[in-house]
């Protein structure tokens, strides 16, 4: 197609190999999925499949980093998730205050910023107070934006986004006609984020889980049964080779070029 741009060997290095540097997705969104089988296949308890999900969420971070993905949202913990054993949600919470923390320093070193989406205010006040603390320290830093979806659930987003929007009609603020997708769009959590172009799914799971459910519209997406704690930057880096190779259309027939279309490349 006539948009589609040759590949020159300069946007392909041994780093990131296959990845053409100039179509790197912008924003790519993760559901942390498979903590609790990659733990069970080894007889360890979950919170150790948990831990393990740490270290593979460093080291995407980094990949991220260093191939230029400017946004990164990573489903960390759902408005359901609280159903889940009070031990275990005691100690997601503290792996929460103990990782911010540890990994702070490492975070201002890649140049990230902190951000969350969902009802921190609903935290136990440590996990709330490391978020907090988290977003402050790392509000100047510009090469990638870390988004912790935290006490987040999709559904209560758009209810709340409609709630707002009926306050402001009720004020007298906004008329129900000006409400356009674009409008809508101003209230949700994600107001100031660009949408996903990639949801990978790790786990073999074939769901979206009540994330991000108005902004994954025309995201691609990338499911592999590889479980979270076993994520690499490998594996990271096959994700956006196979988003290169496809071509998004955005409900159109053809398409001007956008991260993400064309026959892939390096
Ligand atoms: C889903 O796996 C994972 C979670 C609910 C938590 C994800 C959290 C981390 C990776 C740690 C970093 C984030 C925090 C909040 C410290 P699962 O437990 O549902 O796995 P399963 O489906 O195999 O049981």
């Amino acid at each position: 197609m006539a948009w589609q741009r040759e590949v020159s060997l300069a946007d392909c290095d041994a780093a990131a190999p296959g990845i053409d540097r100039a179509r790197v997705p912008r924003h790519v969104a993760i559901i942390m999925d498979g903590n609790g089988r990659w733990a069970r296949k080894r007889g360890l308890p979950r919170t150790a499949g948990h831990r393990a999900g740490v270290k593979a969420l460093r080291e995407v971070v980094a990949a991220c980093a260093d191939i230029g993905v400017e946004y990164l949202t990573l489903f960390a913990f759902s408005t359901e998730n609280w159903q889940r054993p009070r031990p275990e949600v005691s100690a997601l919470m503290d792996l929460l205050v103990e990782s911010l923390r540890t990994y702070l320093e490492e975070l201002q070193q890649q140049g990230v910023r902190v951000r969350a989406i969902g009802h921190v205010d609903g935290l136990p006040p440590r996990a709330r107070q490391a978020v907090q603390e988290a977003i402050a320290a790392t509000a100047g830093n510009r090469r990638l934006t870390l988004v912790f979806a935290l006490n987040y659930g999709g559904r209560r987003e758009i209810v709340d986004a409609a709630r707002a929007i009926a306050r402001r009609v009720e004020a007298g603020d906004l008329r129900p006609e000006d409400i356009d997708e674009t409008v809508f769009g101003r209230f949700l959590y994600t107001a100031d984020l660009p949408d996903p172009d990639l949801l990978i799914r790790p786990s073999g799971e074939m769901r979206v889980s009540n994330f991000l459910l108005w902004q994954l519209a025309y995201t691609e997406l990338y499911v592999t049964p590889v479980l979270w704690p076993d994520f690499s930057r490998h594996e990271l880096f096959e994700a956006i080779r196979d988003f290169q190779r496809r071509e998004r259309r955005f409900g159109r027939v053809g398409g001007t070029p956008r991260a993400g279309e064309g026959d892939g490349g390096c």
